[in-house]
């Protein structure tokens, strides 16, 4: 089996696990940070089960969401549909380190795209900075850690702070604005009502 094949059956047995796997909420960081852009084009790249695209499109975006599990973007699309906005949401099945969107957009946003498969995170940031238009934001969420009490804490996953975030985007000098920087606390309540403490990252960068 190949490491996409790999990646896409971790993924799809992940999602088919249970019905649902997220909260059906969009993500808070992304409602904080994108409710005051004007909507454009955006790009949500490792969607899941859709909240955030399905979010952006209630909010006028134009969306090209990504995922790498048919499971996850069968039941993406189907909650667009529920919501009413398949039409201004297009679900496009990628590995993200073997193909990319084509395109240029005004938002790029990544939340928690981690895996404990093989993820080449640094260079699809990089090509998730490459696709900005003129004055595009690049948003980037990320977690710290694993949550407390992770069953298989994965030895090999890096978490990188958001000074690590920037630099591994070896942005060319000049071009680009940095409009947030920051590790912040947040609290997670858990499928069993469970309240768990997460320390995430957050970077948000507009291109000149
Ligand atoms: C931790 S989940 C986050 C999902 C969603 N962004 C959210 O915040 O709820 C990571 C997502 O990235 C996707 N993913 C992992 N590796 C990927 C890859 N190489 N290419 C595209 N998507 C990937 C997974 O299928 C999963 O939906």
């Amino acid at each position: 089996m190949t490491t996409e094949e790999l990646s896409e059956n971790y993924w799809n047995s992940f999602y088919a696990e249970r019905d649902q796997i997220w909260s059906g909420r969009p993500n808070v960081v992304l409602v904080d940070e994108v409710s005051d852009l004007t909507p454009g084009r955006a790009l949500d790249l490792g969607c899941g089960e859709g909240a955030d695209a399905i979010w952006l499109a209630q909010q006028g975006w134009a969306v090209t969401a990504v995922d790498i599990s048919s499971v996850a973007l069968e039941r993406a699309a189907q909650h667009g549909r529920d919501a009413g906005v398949e039409d201004r949401i297009e679900w496009q099945q990628h590995e993200l380190g073997e193909s990319f969107p084509e395109g240029s957009f005004d938002l790029v946003s990544v939340q928690f795209l981690h895996s404990k498969t093989e993820l080449p995170r640094d260079a699809i940031l990089r090509s998730a900075a490459g696709v900005l238009a003129p004055h595009g934001v690049l948003l980037i969420e990320g977690h710290m850690g694993f949550p407390p009490g992770e069953h298989n804490p994965h030895p090999d996953i890096h978490f990188p702070t958001p000074d690590e975030v920037i630099e591994s985007l070896d942005l060319a000098d000049g071009e680009w604005e940095t409009l947030v920087s920051r590790v912040h606390d947040r609290a997670q309540v858990m499928r069993d009502g469970e309240q768990i403490n997460r320390r995430d990252c957050t970077v948000k960068l507009r291109r000149r």
